[in-house]
């Protein structure tokens, strides 16, 4: 079988999987996080060599406050776990998206993990958080533009590659598979660039039910696609 070396999911519908049980939204989101560690484990025995998740976008701060709160705490002790976890995985774990808004609580933890977890070459695990797409590009754009200027160059010296190499995700191939749990069919700001030439997979299973089964019938059904990339 063709394994997707990238693989990009959408971690979608733990709110409506809690209401179906007759639970607060936030019991979705802690099983939900619980369920981040079975699919990264899953996804490396499957072979797969990258994964990148998202777990909170630039306009989630929309939501009610306490759910703000509960996910934010939800992160930090995510990635305390995973001080333990990636040593003995071999993971190294990486954060996309805008850190300024995070507390700074949070940002310390982040930058010790990605430092802890830098060496490890197994599962090359990245997580977005305060995430959006275009926010990224804006901040890419405007850090091409004062390189290029600082080179003495102009912005027609602009490449493909100087500007990927801006992103928050330089250095982490495109996804080749990206996932979308819990029924909706849009990218919601998510790896707008990166997305390019990517196959999409859509489930009805909300994410803190979707398990290792689920993500071995998307990488069948990738398996079985004709990726063209605009040739014939
Ligand atoms: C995904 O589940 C997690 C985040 C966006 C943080 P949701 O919280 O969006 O759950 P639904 O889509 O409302 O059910
Ligand atoms: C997208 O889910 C963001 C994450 C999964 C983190 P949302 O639930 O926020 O997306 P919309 O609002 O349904 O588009
Ligand atoms: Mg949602």
């Amino acid at each position: 079988m063709n394994i997707p070396e990238s693989v990009a999911i959408i971690m979608d519908g733990n709110g409506r999987w809690a209401r179906s049980k007759g639970m607060p939204r936030t019991y979705g989101h802690t099983v939900g996080a619980k369920n981040v560690e079975n699919i990264c484990r899953a996804a490396d025995d499957i072979g797969i060599h990258y994964l990148t998740i998202y777990a909170f976008s630039t306009e989630n701060w929309k939501r009610p406050e306490n759910e703000v709160k509960t996910l934010m705490s939800l992160f930090l002790k995510y990635l305390k776990k995973c001080e333990k976890d990636c040593v003995e995985n071999n993971m190294r774990i990486r954060l996309i998206g805008d850190r300024e808004a995070l507390s700074e609580e949070l940002r310390d933890e982040i930058d010790y993990v990605e430092e802890l977890s830098s060496k490890y070459t197994g599962l090359q695990f990245t997580i977005a958080i305060n995430y959006g797409s275009r926010d990224e590009i804006i901040r890419a754009s405007k850090k091409a533009f004062n390189k290029l200027i600082s080179s003495g160059k102009t912005g027609d010296d602009l490449t493909e590659e100087l500007f990927s190499s801006c992103l928050d995700t330089a250095g982490i191939p495109d996804p080749d598979l990206l996932i979308r749990t819990s029924g909706e069919e849009r990218l919601s700001n998510f790896l707008l660039w990166q997305l390019a030439y990517s196959e999409f997979y859509f489930t009805k299973k909300p994410w803190p039910a979707f398990t290792k089964e689920d993500l071995l019938d998307a990488v069948s059904e990738y398996d079985r696609r004709n990726r063209r990339f605009g040739g014939v």
